[in-house]
């Protein structure tokens, strides 16, 4: 069997052009030069400052705290450990599903989770845990021990055409391999908690962790799980704690 599953994923493999950006033996030297320099200068960083124009004119980061029954001062702590049980929402949400939360309060128009404008606050709003270390707690209540267990179903499930899972390829045992200088990326090496919102360079934009997943799925022909669903908050809760403890570096800076 997992000979099987792992030619089906080296098969799928084979369709993806682009490799891993921590991986340096699978970049060109233009690649590398290109890298380095957005490192310097990352065009994330625009979509941080838009997004804060944007939070700003929606809401406060002190009614933002109070929403979310917490002190201003204990924001920055309080956003390294989602997604977590938030209280106003009675149910386990990602940072952007307490952006929707808070337009809401404010009698704002609801921005879509798919929009750019989300995006982007969901950029800024993260940025604020910057230097603190991901802190989610998957054993905190039940709601969060619910939402681990069934993240951990969806990653290993087999979906689609070929039977691949998100196991398929981010298995421990098969993390390292590669096929035509393509890795396998082990998410917590790649520090994915911390590192998302992330500018990928092959997509010459930045993403959410996950619409990263959604992309996922699209290269693996499995059906893409809709952002907000359950499933996918489950998936960010499985893949978070994961790569949990990784300093929190926003924006990333991706292949
Ligand atoms: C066919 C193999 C394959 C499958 C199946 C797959 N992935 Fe991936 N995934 C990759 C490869 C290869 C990369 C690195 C691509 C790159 O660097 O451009 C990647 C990258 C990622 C990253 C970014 C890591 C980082 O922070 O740099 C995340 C997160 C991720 N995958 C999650 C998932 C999830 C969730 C699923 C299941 C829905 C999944 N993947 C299914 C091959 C796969």
């Amino acid at each position: 069997m997992r000979k099987l599953s792992l030619s089906a994923a080296l098969i799928c493999l084979a369709l993806l052009s682009n490799s891993n950006a921590e991986e340096k033996m699978s970049m060109s030297d233009a690649d590398k030069a290109m890298y380095a320099e957005m490192l310097e200068n990352n065009p994330a960083d625009m979509d941080i400052a838009e997004g804060e124009q944007l939070f700003g004119g929606m809401t406060t980061l002190d009614a933002y705290s109070k929403m979310l029954g917490v002190k201003e001062k204990d924001l920055s702590n309080y956003i390294a450990g989602f997604p977590r049980y938030v209280d106003a929402a009675k149910k386990v949400v990602t940072l952007s599903q307490t952006i929707q939360m808070a337009a809401a309060d404010a009698g704002k128009t609801v921005p879509k989770l798919e929009s750019k404008e989300m995006l982007k606050m969901t950029a800024y709003v993260k940025s604020l845990a910057n230097g603190k270390k991901t802190s989610i707690d998957v054993k905190a209540n039940a709601q969060m021990k619910e939402m681990m267990k069934l993240g951990q179903e969806v990653f290993e499930e087999r979906r689609g055409g070929r039977g691949l899972s998100c196991n398929s390829c981010h298995s421990p045992d098969i993390i390292g391999q590669r096929l035509r200088m393509q890795p396998l990326p082990d998410l917590g090496v790649n520090r994915a908690a911390g590192t998302w919102p992330a500018y990928r360079m092959t997509k010459s934009e930045t993403t959410l962790l996950d619409k990263r997943f959604q992309q996922c799925m699209d290269n693996a022909l499995l059906a893409k799980i809709p952002l907000g669903s359950r499933e996918m908050v489950g998936l960010e809760v499985y893949i978070t704690n994961k790569t949990k403890g990784n300093e929190i570096q926003i924006p990333g800076l991706k292949r």
